[in-house]
């Protein structure tokens, strides 16, 4: 018994030396396990008589110590060979370009909300932000919507279930952004020369052109002798800069309880430049909001004196500048988060 342990300590350690790397468990089942033969002749010691039991028990003992030292000694030194400068040039390729985090970009509504208010800036206008959850008065009243306009009708608004206030009535989602140039109106002091972006909310179903929320800026400006050509010239200057100089923009009279005389605005086409296309509808025009002098009734509510103070004011869509400039032909893709849409931007 006492050869077979020498011969198998040899083998043993031949064998561990051998080893290049992954087959470590594998040796220590065999050699150090439960049921490996060296644990085996340490268990039947006991059977052995005392002479022989002595010998082979020291041997295998010291066998087994060997055993655990090589093995420990072994797995550092393979250890250390995984991560010595030889083999890290081999695993990594270090002149490999690095892999590049995804840069994160700004939503097209988002750029185009910010190239809006630096036009808007170069002409002397400040930004301003209402609450989306918005009063009834400053949505309708204070801009001269009464109650039983079609507008407060239950199929557009989207009314929040909540308690009646006795000065502002109802919350709501805000319909349109006029509801903040009536917010600027109370809370500052002419002159005022403020647009206000933001999104709005419209009960209504969703389709190509439609969306139950979209994007609006509205413009006031309040200053003693303000006049339409005031309003023409800003709306002109915007036009040119947002879509290029060619751009023509007409205004045809249209109604708006919050502004007297009130215009609607279009734009000569993208495509057709107004020779009359698809996307105008072989008009030759694009409507993109509407406008006009603010009404004296207005001004009152909001604590400006009509006699001495004029005011135009303007409500532009936000989505169809960016649908018209890139031939985006549904609004859906912009309010989806279809990222393989967004990246394009
Ligand atoms: N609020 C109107 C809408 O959502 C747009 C509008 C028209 C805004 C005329 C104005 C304005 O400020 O003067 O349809």
């Amino acid at each position: 018994m006492l050869s077979e342990v020498e011969a198998l300590k040899v083998k043993a350690l031949q064998e561990l030396a051998a080893i290049r790397s992954g087959e470590m468990d594998g040796w220590r089942v065999r050699y150090l396990g439960k049921k490996s033969r060296l644990t085996e002749v340490l268990r039947g010691l006991s059977a052995l008589p005392i002479e022989e039991r002595r010998k082979v028990g020291a041997l295998a003992n010291e066998t087994r110590q060997a055993f655990e030292e090589a093995f420990a000694q072994k797995s550092q030194s393979l250890e250390e060979a995984r991560f010595s400068a030889g083999a890290l040039t081999e695993a990594i390729d270090i002149t490999m370009p690095g892999r590049l985090s995804p840069l994160g970009r700004l939503h097209p509504i988002t750029q185009t909300l910010n190239e809006i208010a630096s036009i808007f800036a170069g002409m002397g206008f400040t930004v301003a932000e209402g609450p989306d959850v918005e009063w009834d008065y400053y949505n309708f009243t204070a801009l001269n919507i009464p109650e039983e306009h079609s507008s407060r009708d239950l199929t557009d608004t989207l009314w929040v279930d909540w308690e009646k206030d006795k000065r502002f009535g109802l919350p709501l989602l805000r319909t349109h952004t006029t509801s903040v140039s009536a917010r600027v109106l109370t809370y500052m002091k002419p002159p005022i020369r403020v647009i206000s972006p933001g999104a709005v909310y419209r009960h209504e179903a969703t389709d190509a052109t439609h969306s139950d929320m979209f994007f609006q800026f509205d413009g006031l400006a309040v200053d003693k002798g303000i006049t339409m050509a005031d309003l023409k010239g800003t709306l002109y200057e915007f036009a040119r800069r947002f879509f290029g100089e060619d751009r023509q923009v007409r205004f045809r009279c249209d109604f708006f309880p919050f502004v007297e005389p009130g215009v609607e605005m279009a734009i000569s086409c993208a495509v057709c430049k107004g020779g009359g296309c698809r996307l105008c509808g072989q008009s030759g025009w694009l409507e993109i909001g509407g406008a006009g002098m603010t009404h004296p009734e207005v001004l009152r509510k909001g604590g400006v004196d009509p006699d001495e103070y004029t005011s135009f004011a303007f409500g532009i869509g936000v989505d169809r500048l960016p649908m018209l400039r890139y031939g985006i032909d549904d609004i859906r893709l912009l309010y989806g988060s279809d990222l393989r849409f967004l990246r394009q931007f």
